[in-house]
């Protein structure tokens, strides 16, 4: 695509996301004051950019509202017939339900819903040109590589390539691959992308326009200078953004697997009930204990999510899914949707054989660190958050950040670390990996 001549010319690819908006602006149509403004902020900042969102799913239509309602034109992309007008309809209900309650003035839930268009299509080259493509489909790394082709063909090799995937790498979907149907379909090896500079993973969590936040994340040939516009962008969203590398679930999905993962554990090994357990996280702050989270969340996918760390880590014993969560799944026993998982639950939700024990609670928060589940998860948490730092993943600053806004801790590992010290939880982590060698429990070398 051709850059029209009065388009800032910056270091950043973003410089020609100025050029995809200038070329994809409506002829005719008035110039708005931040298209007038000088480009010192920025270039994806301006919220009459054009915004592409594939897969009109539940991440999808939330993201494309998220960007309507920050003003940009979006076109909500679907492979499926009629579901991308569907999710525009459902769009319309929720705002006729906000503007009943006085939530949303009707004018600017009506301009958000004019700034929506659908295009049906499993062929992205027919995505008009935009600035910033969010790309929100099944998690398939085929499905999602074939895409990525396709935009890269035909969007201006300065669009911002973005992707919703909660698993899979950025270099997996940019660089050669030599396995996989998509290989297959290139006689066995499937080439890179041209311009992986302006891919880069825009990780919203569920629902997206509740939830603040959003995990930037790198892949290792991402642009910097991408990176930071995108991060400005979605702060103009009005979300939080935080850095990472792509590495198996970035910060949340990798953080919060202890949180599960011991709490399971200690159930198993029948050192305490589920009920009891959870009581004594919510004791600690937490919102919800961690057995009726994964039944709200689902057994299956919460298991999914940690298999897939799992897996991706070269099966590391710090994320092994255990026996206890794999028999609930392999049982039906799913959770909520299902009306029985680690809790039995009745038709409104109500758990309905969650009894805790406060004594044994009160016995066994301040015991031994085995037997102790707020200890116990405490510093296996901090433990991945330094381990997530030392490894250069992230900041410290923003691991906090993360785990308080997308899982709702009520701090972050760190701000933990510092209530604890390191010495005791270091004394702790050695504790448990004297009772349960194998190296799950091994202390990250910087604590
Ligand atoms: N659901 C969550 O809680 C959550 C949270 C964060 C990230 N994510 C990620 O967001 C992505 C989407 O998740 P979801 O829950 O919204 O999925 P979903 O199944 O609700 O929606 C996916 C949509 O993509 C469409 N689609 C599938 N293949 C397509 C193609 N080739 N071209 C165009 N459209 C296609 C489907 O028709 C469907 O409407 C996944 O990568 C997922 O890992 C999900």
């Amino acid at each position: 695509m051709t850059q029209p001549p009065q388009t800032p010319v910056t270091s950043s690819p973003l410089g020609g996301a100025t050029g995809a908006r200038a070329a994809a602006h409506t002829p005719g149509s008035a110039p708005s004051s931040s298209q007038d403004a000088s480009p010192d902020t920025s270039p994806l900042a301006p919220a009459d950019l054009p915004v592409a969102v594939i897969g009109a799913g539940a991440m999808g239509t939330g993201i494309a509202q998220v960007a309507a309602q920050a003003g940009h034109p979006v076109v909500l992309v679907d492979s499926q017939p009629g579901a991308a007008q569907r999710a525009v309809e459902r769009l319309g209900d929720t705002f006729s339900r906000l503007v009943a309650r006085g939530k949303v003035a009707r004018e600017d839930a009506d301009a958000t819903l004019a700034r929506i268009t659908t295009h049906t299509t499993s062929d992205m080259t027919t995505v008009p040109p935009v600035a910033l493509v969010v790309e929100a489909v099944v998690e398939q790394i085929d499905v999602k590589r074939v895409i990525f082709r396709q935009l890269e063909e035909a969007q201006s090799p300065t669009t911002v390539l973005a992707t919703n995937t909660s698993s899979l790498s950025i270099d997996a979907i940019t660089g050669v691959a030599t396995s996989g149907h998509d290989a297959a379909l290139h006689g066995g090896t499937s080439p890179a992308l041209a311009h992986p500079g302006r891919v880069i993973g825009l990780h919203f969590f569920n629902p997206p326009p509740l939830m603040r936040l959003v995990e930037v994340v790198a892949g290792a040939a991402s642009d910097p200078g991408v990176l930071e516009d995108a991060s400005a962008l979605m702060r103009a969203w009005g979300k939080t953004p935080v850095r990472c590398a792509s590495t198996p679930g970035f910060i949340v999905n990798r953080v919060a697997r202890p949180f599960y993962g011991e709490a399971q554990r200690m159930v198993e090994e029948g050192l305490v009930d589920p009920a009891t357990l959870d009581l004594t996280l919510r004791r600690a702050g937490f919102r919800m204990g961690p057995m009726e989270l994964t039944d709200l969340i689902g057994q299956d996918v919460n298991l999914a999510v940690g298999e897939s760390v799992w897996h991706q880590t070269g099966q590391d014993p710090r994320y092994a899914p255990t026996a206890y969560q794999r028999d609930l799944v392999r049982a039906g026993r799913l959770g909520r949707k299902t009306g029985h998982g680690v809790f039995r639950y009745d038709d409104s939700g109500a758990a309905l054989d969650a009894s805790p024990d406060e004594a044994l609670a009160d016995r066994l928060v301040g015991g031994p660190v085995r037997t102790d589940p707020v200890a116990r998860t405490l510093a296996m948490l901090v433990n991945e958050g330094v381990d997530l730092v030392h490894r250069g993943e992230a900041s410290a600053e923003d691991v906090d950040t993360a785990m308080r806004l997308g899982t709702n801790y009520p701090k972050g590992p760190f701000e933990w670390l510092e209530e604890i010290g390191a010495r005791t939880v270091r004394a702790q982590l050695e504790e448990l990996d004297a009772a349960y060698p194998g190296g799950r429990y091994r202390p990250s070398e910087a604590l």
